[in-house]
């Protein structure tokens, strides 16, 4: 009988395990919304390209401003404050001409818990004629010149309900078919998104997109590499902490997660804030299996100048470090760039703890079946057992002839 009530115990403790994951404690919601150009009006026109896109994603107790601007090279900066009421201001007239520090300010000031800046700098391409695809072991004569982001010719930002995209190139004949783009998406709360690699996301983060369209390859084993670099509010040491990923559902092959992180101490210490990604990029618009293709970072590094942002000068002004990385597309034996002229790769930034895979239902679902079905069964044994016994108990009893 003991052993029977240890059983059903058993499949509870499952079943507990089981509901655990599938539904998750991220209950935590935000009111977003999204507005250009904040607080500019008629009196002053931007020039061409240059937009400045407000993301307002209001909690409970706080406020998370995310705001995207391409005067100089792209950055997305995200500002955390301790009411729900903050608001954006910015003094146009000055964030247009060089952008002087504090020409754009997240009020009231002494509400600010935590901000930070994602830059996009250079997009580096390199001649893989020994097909590496390793540019740090490269000589230089391997590289081609670098695709300065801060010089480029951007569209204006195409607005949907919780998105923004910005195309741009530099003029030159190898983007005069192609561009090099950027979407930024928001959210109010947690899921993930519908195209791979089907990043998880909570309320407290937005998704940046890149990618390479039909830009003309300079040399005939083309790679590319983009180069990233953050500013934060205190000069907080950074690394990339390399997760493995449970989850073979949802991103098919990669067993990764890569967060480049920032928290004030050491491994222990909560991390502030984060951009994270899967180390996988994608040759065609529509990500298949056959057209992933791995990507490699290099350790992140101090950087002795700012980068040349519009928002971080306007915003951080001058006494920050900025500390940057190097993501590279592909591995040795991988097809070149000019096979799909295409190249897109997918990261989160975000508030706080970053998000953590959990298994998949399908996952779920087999683990329940695997280990449930063999105690069913021992159950149904035992019961089983149970009661062969009881009705041939009396039988114990004949007399024996
Ligand atoms: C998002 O941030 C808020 C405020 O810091 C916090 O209370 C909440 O737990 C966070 N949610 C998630 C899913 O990290
Ligand atoms: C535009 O805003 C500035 C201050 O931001 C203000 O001084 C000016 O009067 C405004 N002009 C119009 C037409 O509203
Ligand atoms: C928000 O602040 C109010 C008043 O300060 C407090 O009563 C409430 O519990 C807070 N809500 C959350 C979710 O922290
Ligand atoms: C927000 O933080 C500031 C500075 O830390 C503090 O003075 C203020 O009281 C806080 N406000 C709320 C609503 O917690
Ligand atoms: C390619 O490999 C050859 C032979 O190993 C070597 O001599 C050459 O320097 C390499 N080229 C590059 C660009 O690394
Ligand atoms: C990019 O712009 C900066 C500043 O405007 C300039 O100094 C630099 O020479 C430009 N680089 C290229 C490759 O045009
Ligand atoms: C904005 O994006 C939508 C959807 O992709 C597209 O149909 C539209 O043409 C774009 N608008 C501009 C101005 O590029
Ligand atoms: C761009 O496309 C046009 C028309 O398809 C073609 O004639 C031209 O050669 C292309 N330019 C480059 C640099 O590939
Ligand atoms: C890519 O470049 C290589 C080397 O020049 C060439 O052999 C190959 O045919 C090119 N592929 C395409 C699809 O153009
Ligand atoms: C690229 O390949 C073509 C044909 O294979 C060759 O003529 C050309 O010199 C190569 N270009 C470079 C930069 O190596
Ligand atoms: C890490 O930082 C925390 C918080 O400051 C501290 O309590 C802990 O002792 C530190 N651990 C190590 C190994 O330095
Ligand atoms: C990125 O790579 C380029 C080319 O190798 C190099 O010059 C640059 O210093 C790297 N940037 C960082 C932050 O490591």
């Amino acid at each position: 009988m003991a052993f029977t009530v240890n059983t059903a115990q058993l499949l509870l403790l499952l079943l507990h395990f089981v509901s655990g994951f599938i539904i998750d404690g991220d209950k935590y919601k935000r009111q977003v919304s999204l507005e250009l150009n904040p607080g500019l009006n008629s009196s002053i026109t931007p020039p061409p390209g240059v937009s400045l896109l407000h993301v307002r994603a209001v909690g409970a107790n706080d406020t998370l401003h995310f705001l995207f601007c391409s005067l100089g090279a792209p950055t997305l900066l995200m500002v955390h404050t301790n009411t729900s009421s903050s608001s954006v201001k910015v003094d146009w007239r000055r964030f247009l001409s060089g952008s002087p520090p504090s020409s754009l300010q997240v009020e009231p000031e002494s509400s600010i818990l935590y901000s930070s800046a994602l830059i996009f700098t250079q997009l580096w391409e390199y001649d893989d004629a020994n097909n590496t695809a390793n540019p740090q072991t490269l000589p230089p004569s391997s590289f081609l010149p670098p695709y300065e982001l801060q010089n480029f010719t951007w569209g204006d930002l195409n607005l949907t309900a919780d998105s923004a995209r910005l195309c741009g190139g530099d003029g030159s004949p190898s983007f005069s078919n192609g561009s090099f783009c950027l979407e930024i998406t928001a959210f109010g709360s947690g899921g993930r998104d519908h195209g791979w690699p089907r990043l998880l996301h909570n309320a407290n983060s937005s998704q940046l997109r890149v990618w390479l369209d039909g830009v003309t390859a300079r040399s005939n084993h083309s790679r590319f590499s983009l180069e990233l670099q953050t500013v934060g509010s205190s000069d907080l040491p950074s690394r990339v902490e390399v997760l493995r990923s449970i989850d073979d559902e949802y991103t098919p092959s990669i067993f990764q997660v890569h967060q480049w992180v920032a928290s004030p101490f050491n491994t222990t210490s909560p991390v502030l804030g984060y951009t994270q990604w899967k180390p996988v990029a994608y040759r065609i618009a529509n990500p298949s299996l056959e057209e992933a293709t791995p990507c490699r970072h290099s350790s992140p590094v101090p950087l002795p100048e700012l980068p040349p942002s519009g928002l971080v000068r306007a915003y951080f002004g001058d006494g920050y470090q900025a500390s940057g990385l190097n993501v590279s597309f592909g591995i040795a034996g991988d097809p070149f760039y000019n096979t799909t002229d295409y190249l897109s790769w997918t990261m989160l930034v975000g508030l706080g703890t970053p998000p953590v895979d959990s298994f998949s239902p399908l996952v779920i679902v087999i683990m329940a079946v695997g280990l449930g079905t063999p105690l069913i069964l021992i159950l149904l044994g035992g019961v089983y057992v149970c009661i062969r016994k009881r009705r041939t108990e009396p039988l114990a009893y004949e007399p024996i002839n």
